[in-house]
């Protein structure tokens, strides 16, 4: 199969170079001529897992390319991915000009038949308006009865890949959800797929709005589980109970499940904040106030920094002079993406109220500096992090901060204070170690 796909965000490049494994010759294009040199020179521009070795086998079999070429890229592909960025606007609602732009592009250059997918998240209806959109570009150049007018169809095809599982989540989806009302593209669909679901996962094809809604209502409803349960952890604080416990008793339910129960200091990454705000405001236009999704994004929001009460009940409010630890600036562990990330509010605050911070991130460092600078110091490695530190506060559950020497940390630190946003550690370790330990929806250790 020759697919083109367009865009080489980390959904396009992802999906690119899997699409690329199973065997299918991939030519992804983005208008970026720096980062296409760098592919071309075998460089992947983002930390993804088990990316790189994929990226490199493919390359070098001659089933992967790039370029900055739409018309390159789109001659020979029979499919052609949209991998393409939809930013919220103000209002929250997705920014669709890059998407209309390529179908305007793709009207006036296609010359056989081809199918547009749609892999970027986009609202309710986008398909209908990329269909139209590259209609028009054709009607300039052919008539309606035009033998020589190609064919073409829109497909929906929501990604559901998690940052830092993201390959895995390829190659082994739970499921494909495709939308689409022409069975010539779902024949296709469903040949390109049928590598990637041999365990009997299904490829579950709708029409293209039910499959637009799927990946918002999906996405929107694990934030929605996240959110409910920080704001049980938040009752258990108060009423005395431990949120591990009250998780593991309701997860045990299957008609719950035990994924996604995890408390911690909100949701973030690039994904559930924009798909909630998103869901929420195209419901707003269709006339029906989705209330608790307006719960959930606020709820959500003061969930982010908890920890800064926490730490100001402990220091005072004025936190002068007082010199925080950070452990974890990214969203969430094993990625770079400091989107939406807890420990940005959580430092904004912490500054403001006068502390200094100083922080580790095993990759996520050059891109915090990137956005913020010298508000904070970066340390070498998370042990340096805590010289002479008043307390450490934990932002990501990265696996390498999840058995840290405990001897080093209390030596390091003036006080053995620990403020954990993500529940790394027992509450009875911390009490037989001697911390003062704070964390979410458990009662904290104090050793008086
Ligand atoms: C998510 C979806 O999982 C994926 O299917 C979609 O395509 C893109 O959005 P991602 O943003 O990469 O993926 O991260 P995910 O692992 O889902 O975590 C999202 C956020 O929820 C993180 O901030 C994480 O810390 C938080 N989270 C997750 C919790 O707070 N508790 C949990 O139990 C699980």
């Amino acid at each position: 199969m020759n697919i083109a796909v367009v865009g080489t965000g980390y959904v396009g490049l992802v999906t690119g170079t899997c699409l690329a494994e199973s065997g299918a010759n991939v030519i992804c294009v983005d208008i970026d001529e720096e980062k296409v040199a760098k592919m071309k020179s075998g460089i992947v521009p983002i930390y993804e897992p088990h990316l790189d070795v994929l990226f490199e086998r493919n390359i070098k079999a001659g089933r992967l390319h790039f370029t900055t070429d739409l018309k390159e890229a789109v001659e020979p592909a029979e499919l052609i991915f949209l991998a393409l960025p939809t930013p919220p606007g103000e209002d929250g609602s997705a920014d669709l000009s890059y998407v209309l732009q390529v179908a305007k592009d793709l009207g006036g250059m296609i010359e056989d038949y081809k199918v547009v997918i749609d892999k970027s998240t986009v609202p309710v209806g986008t398909a209908d308006k990329v269909h139209e959109t590259l209609a028009n570009e054709l009607d300039k150049r052919f008539d309606r009865d035009d033998q020589n007018r190609p064919e073409f169809d829109v497909v929906s095809n929501p990604e559901f890949l998690r940052e830092g599982f993201a390959v895995d989540d390829f190659m082994k989806p739970d499921r494909v959800v495709v939308g689409t009302s022409s069975d010539r593209a779902r024949k296709l669909m469903d040949e390109l797929y049928k590598p990637f679901v041999r365990q009997g996962n299904p490829v579950i094809f709708m029409d293209e709005k039910s499959a637009e809604l799927t990946k918002y209502a999906a996405n929107a409803f694990l934030a929605t589980k996240i959110t409910f349960m920080n704001e049980v952890a938040n009752v258990c604080e108060r009423v005395g109970a431990n949120v591990d416990k009250v998780r593991i008793g309701i997860g045990s339910d299957e008609r719950i499940g035990k994924r996604f129960l995890f408390p911690g200091i909100g949701y973030g990454g690039s994904c559930f904040p924009k798909d909630v705000q998103a869901l929420a405001k195209s419901s707003k236009e269709a006339d029906y106030d989705f209330r608790i999704l307006d719960a959930v994004m606020d709820i959500n929001q003061t969930q982010k920094t908890a920890l800064v009460p926490r730490i100001k009940k402990y220091f005072g409010d004025s936190l002068k002079g007082k010199k925080l630890a950070m452990w974890g600036l990214a969203f969430k562990p094993d990625t770079d993406d400091i989107r939406e990330a807890p420990s940005l509010y959580i430092i904004d605050e912490l500054t403001k109220a006068g502390a200094e911070v100083i922080a580790y991130d095993p990759e996520a460092m050059d891109n915090v500096r990137g956005q913020i600078g010298d508000k904070i110091h970066y340390a070498n490695d998370q042990y340096e992090a805590l010289n002479d530190a008043d307390a450490l506060v934990i932002c990501t559950e990265w696996q390498i901060f999840r058995s840290p020497d405990f001897t080093a940390i209390k030596n390091k630190l003036k006080e053995p204070v620990i403020f954990d946003g993500r529940n790394l550690y027992s509450l009875d370790s911390m009490e037989e170690k001697g911390f003062y330990y704070t964390s979410i929806g458990r009662q904290t250790v104090t050793n008086k």
